[in-house]
């Protein structure tokens, strides 16, 4: 499948060839542990801070609260088991969506078991949450507020900084935010007062290495460390930090925000010639994202068709695309998502998601959208059923 057409970039995406430059001359050169007092460990050591103040700088935070952890799941796992039972002297309500990866859903199950009390915000047809009911959810003595960036199924965009007032002003809450798919795409960063205090990043997603992340806070907070040992990453994530990761990671932040406006406008091209495309089945097609979202998520349903069948389809003509997101693809169930937009139930099975990445182009655009005519036109008796 290497010359596949590769559309599912929110699953993960290639490394750049930069990115996996770095990785390698820090894995020759600087192996040694940046714990060590010696001249290489020192050496190692100075690479990781410098790593640490270039995604510091990009964040607007500083460098002593960005943490580096293995990915997406790791940081919002530690940001919500390290607020929630370190804030209990507070309360125990605690907000989330019910559109959220399952790294943070997964997260507030475990809490509810533990005797914390968690409430879901829901979303309109969009993809949206209501920030009335945020301001009616909220209380004095709610903990924490967890509420994804842009959502992974359909690219919906949440109003953080909006929300973000509304849960300074209301509470003594601290708000995370997961940005594993936004970060690249749309400005991320701590906003004064008023903004998220806690950041979630993985770097397979930019165009960075499987198994980095960052957990970035917008100022010390009371915390427990999660992961004991040796004391490393401020006490909080023991183990030897793996600098090459680290190095890696910030160079794929710096190359994906250096970019990311002009990325941006070519792939919110594509998404409205996509779109343009699949309008012109009818009701065949349910379109799931729209272009107030994310510019590289196209999420749509066919109706009465399954997702396995129509990306079986675009397989066999050389074009890698998704189920609503690679999490639920393995799974015979309505993903959350999906079951959250309420959609009528003949485009509830048909989900399917596009997303561009760094290396499409737009050949690769002109091909996806002959593969899907040709595809729409040979499953047309099964829609037509
Ligand atoms: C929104 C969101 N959060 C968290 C994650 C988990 O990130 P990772 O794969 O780095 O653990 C993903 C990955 O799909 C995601 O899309």
């Amino acid at each position: 499948m290497n010359k596949a057409i590769y559309l599912d970039n929110s699953a993960t995406t290639k490394p750049l060839q930069e990115v996996m430059q770095t990785f390698m001359a820090v894995n020759e050169q600087y192996y040694a542990n940046p714990a060590s007092i010696h001249a290489m460990g020192v050496e190692a050591n100075d690479l990781l801070m410098r790593a640490r103040e270039q995604v510091a700088d990009i964040l607007q935070a500083e460098s002593k609260n960005v943490l580096f952890t293995s990915g997406g799941t790791e940081s919002n796992n530690a940001a919500i088991f390290g607020v929630a039972r370190s804030n209990t002297h507070i309360g125990k309500h605690i907000l989330t969506s019910e559109i959220e990866h399952p790294s943070v859903l997964e997260a507030m199950k475990q809490l509810e078991k533990e005797g914390f009390e968690i409430e879901y915000l829901h979303i309109d047809k969009r993809g949206v949450i209501s920030l009335e009911e945020l301001r009616a959810k909220i209380r004095k003595d709610t903990i924490l507020v967890s509420i994804m960036h842009v959502n992974n199924e359909m690219g919906a965009i949440q109003p953080i900084f909006d929300a973000g007032s509304i849960i300074h002003e209301m509470s003594r809450a601290v708000f995370h935010v997961d940005v594993v798919q936004s970060f690249g795409k749309l400005a991320v960063f701590f906003k004064g007062e008023n903004g998220p205090d806690c950041l979630s990043i993985s770097g397979h997603k930019i165009h960075g290495l499987k198994g980095s992340g960052v957990l970035a806070f917008r100022k010390p907070m009371r915390w427990q460390p999660y992961v004991v040992g040796g004391g490393q990453e401020f006490g909080l994530r023991s183990g030897t930090v793996a600098v090459p990761q680290a190095v890696a990671l910030a160079k794929a932040a710096r190359l994906a925000v250096e970019i990311m406006e002009e990325r941006t406008k070519k792939y919110r091209q594509w998404q409205a010639d996509i779109c343009a495309q699949l309008q012109s089945y009818g009701e065949a097609v349910h379109i799931l994202s729209n272009l107030q979202g994310a510019a590289h998520i196209l999420s749509f349903s066919v109706r009465d068709l399954t997702g396995e069948i129509i990306i079986n389809a675009m397989q066999k003509q050389g074009i890698i695309v998704s189920t609503s997101s690679a999490c639920s693809s393995k799974q015979t169930k309505t993903s959350h998502v999906v079951e959250a937009l309420h959609l009528e139930e003949h485009y509830k099975k048909g989900v399917i998601r596009i997303s561009f990445g760094a290396h499409n182009t737009n050949e690769d655009i002109k091909k996806f959208k002959q593969v899907l005519a040709k595809v729409m036109m040979e499953l047309k008796g099964e829609i037509d059923k």
